[in-house]
């Protein structure tokens, strides 16, 4: 038998068993070994441990759909017990619901002033546990909506309580394996206006939401693009808060304050069992304050992203491994400094740190007025950590340095010099001189003999590898990790980074300029991970980016591709000081892009969706042709991709909405990221931060309101001073709209997309999607596209095809 009808036979009677289980009354305690599920099936109240370590349990509250168990709420963050057996969780004599331990001492009560003698705690379907009067519903004398954890779940809110000047609270996590109270929190703004704060220690504010304008927070522009939850804000003269809905409530949805101090909004994809990163904020992970802790620096190009500086190591290094650096890092070697000791006399001394974000709480010396003097003041103070001299003049530092961050390009980015003791400086300077001198002349001779034969040797074996390679499918190279070590000099230079992993430049023996992939998070084994790349190798376009060659040792899975000059797509349309492209450069862009992925879609032997569509991914070659980069690797990765997924930064602006709200994803996930990048094409800029009039809006909307007016000439790039062809411009944007529908079948095929452009098939005025709906309350009827026979003259399009247009079988066969 098919275990599937066997399930669905058992599920009815689990239903029954459990449906009078979703409260603890008096009589009916819950011992550690059980859970109770609310009446709907969405919760489960229970204890649960986390990690490896079997010794904490928490009483907490979770999905039952979700496999993964994901709390919600956590009772006795801080005081876990060490038994679940037992252990209870029952009513206690004054009413309120309690934990007690093995020793049947309380661990954890609600705490509540309770005017009855008979009380129950309910499991509700949304997620809520309430404490009320056994025979009065209405009689809630305690609920979890109202101690939030961590998580702000749909339906709850999270506010500021005026009258008893209460402010809650959602703080992260101490690491993920322990939910006691970390040191990032989210709160409303305590003096009452609608703008959420995120604070570090409860102190320092390091993120603000904005003001909300009853459709958004000012600085998350991205929320106009939101089909998925809806916002409601109140503020009257008892409270302030703001509460969310999911719209559809087959979706699974949490917003968290994370251990990483961002909040994140995360939806469950069933498909592929993992919660799917739908927005996050701040962006960037080294804006959250002190991340790394003192003498810790962040590095945003880097994973991890935080290291101790140089002279420092962990204070809790097992902390750290579980992704907690608020406890930073201490010195390895104290400083000489207030120590005089004759026998002794190594000074302290200083290491140059350029590029930095400098720490927080300087002192500025004014009476300093050089370099010079500002190290000898800094030096002749014992508490001085570090100092810095700038054009604002001398500044010092006093005690634990916060919110480093290295390899930083803000404008204001400086050198900062690190006090270290004497022995930890040892490489940076020497002055015992010419033996040195002798011995490093020696070392170097040595070496460059060695590196000589090495070099021989590894010439050889290369012709050799050559020329075995051959055999390996699609014409591939299959190149040693050495080779491409060397082409890339050691993976010096960096082209650009992705979801996948880095990409370097190098230059193979025979001169070849390639880019070099070193892929990320490959978990596949040898032989399948040869097979998928070898299919990748057999796919060839004249718009796709040819696979050379690849690598696979052990842990190290690199791909080689052709090399392309002009870079990616992004930087030729966003960054100012390159030369706009023309429109008839974009034009052919946008076809030639449109024919690469018709191909992926539709003439490959299997089907292959990309899933990562972006102008980051789409690359440039000398004449401008595009090639579109990075397919395949999507399925390289295969059931792990939605991880990938996840740690994939900036990209959520391409997502179409199947990928939270959990359906299969077929070919028109990329058709609508295809569209998303259309607009780009047109503007010049990102969707996101586009200014009509100083305001910041959602590009698609103001497209959206264009075409219906007609106006669509002033959605052109401006830097083009109106150069363009207009019919293709308008032609252009309706396509867009159309590849951006919430409903992915009444999207086009990467193939009629291709047709539109090239003007074979004439394109209806889109249907306003409902995610930019906001703007245009008719309802809209859904027309496609009517075909031209093929040996009409494409010239014969008609200007006023809006009145003239027919149904076309066009709809039917894009309902994948
Ligand atoms: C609890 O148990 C006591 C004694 O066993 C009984 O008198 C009482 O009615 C019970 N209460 C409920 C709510 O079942
Ligand atoms: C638990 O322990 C096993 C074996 O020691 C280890 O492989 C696994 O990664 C550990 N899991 C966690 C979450 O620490
Ligand atoms: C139970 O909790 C009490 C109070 O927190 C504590 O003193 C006691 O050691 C705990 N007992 C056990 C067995 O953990
Ligand atoms: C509980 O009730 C007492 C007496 O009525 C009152 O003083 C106290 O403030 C109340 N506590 C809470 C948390 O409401
Ligand atoms: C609750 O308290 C009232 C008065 O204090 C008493 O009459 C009643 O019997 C109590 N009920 C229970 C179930 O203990
Ligand atoms: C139930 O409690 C509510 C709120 O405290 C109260 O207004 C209502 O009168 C109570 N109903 C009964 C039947 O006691
Ligand atoms: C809140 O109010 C206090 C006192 O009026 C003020 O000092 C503080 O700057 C205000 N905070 C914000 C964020 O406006
Ligand atoms: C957080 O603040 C408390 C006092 O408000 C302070 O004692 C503690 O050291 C701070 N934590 C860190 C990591 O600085
Ligand atoms: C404020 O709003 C809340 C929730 O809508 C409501 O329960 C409360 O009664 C309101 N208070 C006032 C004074 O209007
Ligand atoms: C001076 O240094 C020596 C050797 O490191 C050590 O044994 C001695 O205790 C130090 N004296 C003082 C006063 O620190
Ligand atoms: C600035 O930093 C970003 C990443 O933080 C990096 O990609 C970029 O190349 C840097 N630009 C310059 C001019 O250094």
């Amino acid at each position: 038998m098919d275990p599937l009808p066997l399930f669905l036979l058992l599920l009815p009677f689990f239903a029954t068993l459990s449906s009078a289980a979703d409260t603890i009354s008096a009589n009916n305690s819950l011992p550690g070994s059980q859970t109770i599920t609310s009446a709907g099936g969405n919760f489960v109240l229970g204890f649960f441990k986390l990690g490896n370590s079997s010794s904490r349990y928490y009483v907490g509250i979770w999905y039952k759909k979700v496999s993964k168990i994901t709390p919600v709420w956590v009772a006795n963050r801080e005081t876990p017990v060490a038994d679940q057996s037992t252990s209870e969780l029952r009513i206690a004599g004054d009413g309120n619901l309690v934990l007690l331990n093995q020793s049947k001492s309380i661990v954890w009560s609600t705490d509540a002033n309770i005017s009855s003698n008979s009380t129950l705690a309910v499991l509700l379907d949304d997620g809520n546990l309430q404490l009320r009067d056994e025979s009065n519903e209405s009689q809630v004398f305690w609920q979890s909506f109202d101690h939030p954890t961590n998580t702000w779940l749909p339906g709850s809110k999270v506010g500021l309580n005026k009258v008893t000047n209460r402010n809650q609270h959602l703080t992260a996590w101490k690491n993920d394996d322990d939910p006691a109270p970390g040191i990032f929190s989210l709160e409303l703004d305590p003096n009452g206006t609608s703008q959420y704060f995120i604070l570090w220690n409860m102190t320092t504010e390091y993120w603000t939401s904005g003001i909300w304008n009853g459709q958004i927070f000012s600085n998350v522009p991205e929320m106009t693009a939101n089909y998925v939850y809806n916002f409601e804000y109140v503020s009257n003269s008892t409270e302030n808060y703001f509460i969310y809905t999911v719209k559809d409530n087959t979706i699974i949805s949490r917003f968290v304050m994370d251990v990483s101090g961002q909040i994140k909004q995360l939806t469950w994809l069933e498909n592929s069992q993992t919660w799917i990163l739908f927005w996050s904020q701040p962006r960037q992970q080294c804006q959250v304050y002190s991340f790394c802790g003192s003498f810790g620096s962040c590095n945003e190009n880097a994973l991890p992203f935080c290291k101790c500086v140089q002279g420092f190591s962990p204070k809790s290094q097992s902390d750290w491994d579980l992704g907690d650096q608020s406890e930073g890092c201490q010195r390895n070697t104290p400083l000489q400094c207030g120590r005089s000791n004759s026998s002794r006399t190594e000074k302290d001394g200083f290491l140059t740190m350029s590029n930095m974000r400098l720490p927080v709480n300087s002192r500025t010396l004014s009476a300093v007025g050089s370099d010079g003097a500002c190290e000898a003041a800094c030096l002749s103070d014992c508490s001085c950590t570090a100092y810095s001299y700038g054009s604002g003049g001398c500044s010092v530092w006093h005690g634990d340095l916060l919110n480093l961050q290295e390899q930083f390009n803000g404008s204001d980015a400086s050198t900062l010099y690190l006090r270290l003791a004497a022995s930890e400086l040892q490489s940076s300077k020497s002055n015992k001189g010419t033996v040195i001198w002798i011995v490093v002349g020696v070392a170097v001779a040595v070496l460059t003999c060695l590196a000589i034969i090495w070099f021989m040797i590894r010439r050889r074996r290369k012709r050799q590898m050559m020329r075995a390679s051959k055999a390996v499918g699609g014409g591939l190279v299959a190149f040693r990790y050495g080779e491409l070590q060397h082409a890339t000099k050691n993976f010096s230079h960096k082209l650009g980074g992705g979801g996948f992993g880095s990409v370097f430049r190098g230059s193979l023996p025979d001169s070849t300029v390639v880019a070099v992939k070193k892929l990320e998070g490959i978990l596949q084994g040898e032989k399948q991970f040869r097979t998928e790349v070898s299919t990748i190798g057999t796919i060839q376009h004249v718009n796709l980016v040819r696979l050379l060659g690849f690598c696979s040792e052990g842990s190290n899975k690199l791909l080689v591709y052709e090399f392309m000059p002009k870079g990616s797509l992004d930087t030729q349309l966003f960054q100012s000081n390159s030369a706009a492209l023309d429109w008839r450069t974009r034009y052919q862009i946008a076809v030639g892009i449109a024919r690469g992925l018709a191909y992926l879609h539709e003439q490959c032997r299997d089907c292959i969706i990309h899933c990562d569509i972006k102008p980051e991914n789409i690359l440039l070659d000398d004449s401008c042709v595009p090639k579109v980069a990075d397919f395949g690797l999507a399925k390289l990765v295969g059931r792990d991709f939605s991880r990938v997924l996840t740690t994939m930064r900036g990209t959520r602006g391409y997502l179409a909405p199947e990928w939270i709200t959990g359906v299969a994803i077929t070919p028109k996930a990329d058709v609508y990221s295809y569209g998303m990048m259309l607009f780009e094409i047109v503007s010049g800029r990102r969707n996101l931060e586009q200014t009509e009039d100083g305001t910041t809006g959602f590009f698609p909307t103001l497209v959206a309101s264009k075409l219906k007016s007609g106006d669509v000439g002033s959605l052109l790039d401006h830097r083009l001073e109106g150069e363009a062809d207009l019919e293709e411009m308008e032609r252009a944007c309706k396509l867009a709209c159309w590849c951006i529908q919430d409903d992915e079948s009444c999207r086009p095929t990467m193939g009629q997309v291709g047709q539109v452009l090239e003007g074979f098939l004439e394109v209806n005025m889109p249907p306003i999607p409902r995610s930019l709906r906001v703007l245009a309350e008719t309802p809209e009827e859904i027309n496609f596209f009517y075909e031209f026979s093929s040996n009409q003259s494409s010239k014969t399009r008609s200007a006023t095809s809006n009145s003239t247009q027919t149904k076309s079988t066009a709809s039917n066969s894009s309902g994948v």
